[in-house]
């Protein structure tokens, strides 16, 4: 058996249920409030996204060619907000807050990144009701709506009402229900426990974890019987704390079927348009292909997703919601990309990943066009092969490795990829730059802006390291650089489960690593207009 829990964190205190209180990262034990959220990049909260995934499914959505403005509220510490800033700088926009500590992140990183298109407001979704601000084309709300009161969410409609623009849409993402019901014990399990400990709400979160481990080693039979609490148990230790902290210790969270959050939109008139996830969908797509006949015999959008998430056992969804007057119809269209231009994401070759081997031939020849450069739904209507395949068929080819994550939306002309040898590599944007010298080694990996996507391309921590490696006048040999970097991070480097750590296979890793990210990733990044030659 298992040693028993320990309350090393001190006894019990007897806390009064209120908000987690607030605390500042940097000194973690030392204060004893909220700590700050974790800093990362959404990509589903970009507005090319949701326009692409709304405009498949028949909604006039902004032009995403023209300037637009942008809404966050429950920003955190920006840094979608300011990577979507610093990918289209024509357009416009804010981040609402209410913890000081977050606002001020945010603009200290817009700053680094010498951002000028983006504000952040320090406000509650109360006070920004009363703050006059003009109407917005996109609305967005990442991990907020099924964390705040019921109150708070009527505010947040409120807002939404006021301030989305005729044909504005709106991101909402929330734990869900079937899969999140399962998960509520747990938290109520580990607040109970951690409301009984003094410490900092960081101390009393790894304290609970420890408790949380001692059940699941020892049996407890909620936990075995119910594989995703064991899961999620398990992921809490791999995850950041301060996610865990905010995640299942805060007073106010609830999981909201579909139904629910399509109910609420609807009282300011908004209109469920489709689910907002572009990535990993393949292993669904394989599962959810034996319930068609259910799905398909489903009145609309809105039954056939609550099917989708029993099917699926979700516990958390993203959503993309349309003013009524913007919705022309029920049915999904998906012909209607002339004149959108798509290019590779990386170019790997594309593996098919799912039984739908009809389509396979096809789908490759649609990577391959599509691998040296952009190009536009009209363009594969002129390839031999495909000329016997309808537009609508094509934009569905397309939207496949769109959803795969080999394809994506162009917003802008990619750049010509040149060899640099008669130049010198530059990271064009100073967002960037900031990102690679700060975010990257602190997440181990980070979100670059990128002008031609209008959006966030993900970069990892070695590719990372290579292009600031290839950046810096003093590094003669980048391998070498990187492999120092890699060692001052403290970070285990593996591959496979296994550590890498002899110098000789270290070197040959990295080198082999080089190759590939210059034959792949440094073309990629200067297409993208991330990297240029001076
Ligand atoms: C889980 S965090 C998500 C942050 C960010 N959207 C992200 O995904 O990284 C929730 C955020 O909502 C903010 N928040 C919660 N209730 C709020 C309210 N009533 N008014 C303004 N912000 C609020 C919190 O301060 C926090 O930054």
């Amino acid at each position: 058996m298992a040693g028993s829990p320990v309350n090393g964190a001190g006894g019990p205190q007897g806390r009064a249920a209120g908000r987690i209180r607030r605390e500042t990262m940097s000194s973690e034990t030392a204060s004893d409030t909220e700590p700050a959220y974790t800093s990362l990049y959404f990509p589903q909260q970009s507005p090319v996204s949701i326009n692409y995934l709304a405009k498949r499914h028949n909604v006039t959505v902004p032009a995403i060619d023209q300037p637009f403005s942008y809404l966050d509220l429950g920003c955190g510490n920006g840094v979608t907000l300011n990577t979507m800033a610093a990918s289209r700088p024509d357009c416009s926009f804010t981040g609402v807050d209410m913890m000081p500590d977050h606002i001020s992140n945010a603009r200290e990183d817009a700053a680094r990144g010498e951002l000028t298109n983006v504000e952040y407001l320090e406000l509650d979704f109360q006070g920004f009701l009363q703050h006059d601000d003009p109407q917005f084309d996109y609305i967005t709300l990442h991990g907020v709506y099924s964390w705040v009161s019921a109150d708070e969410r009527r505010n947040v409609r409120d807002i939404i009402a006021k301030s989305l623009k005729p044909n504005g849409l709106v991101y909402v993402s929330y734990n869900t229900l079937p899969g999140a019901a399962v998960l509520a014990p747990l938290r109520d399990i580990l607040k109970n426990y951690t409301d009984t400990l003094s410490g900092s709400l960081i101390e009393r979160t790894r304290e609970g974890l420890k408790y949380l481990k001692f059940l699941k080693d020892n049996d407890a039979l909620y936990i075995r019987n119910n594989t995703l609490v064991g899961a999620a148990i398990d992921a809490m230790f791999q995850q950041d704390i301060r996610y865990v902290a905010h995640e299942y210790l805060a007073d106010t969270h609830t999981a909201l079927g579909i139904s629910d959050v399509a109910d609420e939109m609807a009282e300011i008139s908004l209109k469920f348009c489709c689910g907002a996830r572009l990535g990993s969908v393949h292993a669904q797509r394989a599962h959810l292909r034996k319930f068609q006949g259910i799905l398909d015999s489903r009145p609309d959008d809105v039954a056939r997703e609550a099917v989708k998430s029993v099917i699926l056992n979700e516990k958390f969804r993203a959503d993309i919601y349309a003013r009524t007057d913007s919705m022309p119809g029920d049915t999904t269209s998906n012909s209607d990309f002339s004149g959108a231009v798509f290019g590779a994401a990386h170019l790997k070759t594309w593996q098919p990943r799912t039984p739908a081997r009809e389509l396979t031939s096809d789908i490759l020849k649609i990577f391959e066009a599509a691998a040296p450069g952009e190009l536009e739904l009209f363009d594969l209507c002129a390839i031999d092969e495909l000329q016997s395949r309808s537009p609508e068929t094509l934009s569905d080819l397309v939207h496949h490795l769109v959803t795969d994550e080999h394809l994506r939306p162009f917003t802008a002309p990619s750049a010509p990829a040149t060899n640099g040898e008669n130049g010198k590599y530059r990271i064009a944007h100073a967002y960037n730059r900031a990102s690679l010298a700060d975010r990257l080694v602190q997440t181990g990996r980070c979100f670059l802006a990128s002008e031609v996507l209008g959006d966030g391309i993900a970069v990892d921590m070695i590719s990372g390291l290579f292009l600031t490696a290839i950046t810096k006048d003093e590094v003669e040999d980048p391998v070498t650089f990187v492999d120092e970097a890699l060692k001052a991070t403290g970070r285990e480097w593996r591959r496979k489960g296994v550590a890498i750590t002899g110098p000789a296979e270290r070197t040959a890793l990295l080198t082999r690593e080089y190759e590939n990210f210059r034959l792949d990733t440094l073309p990629l990044m200067m297409r993208l207009g991330v990297v240029v030659i001076d």
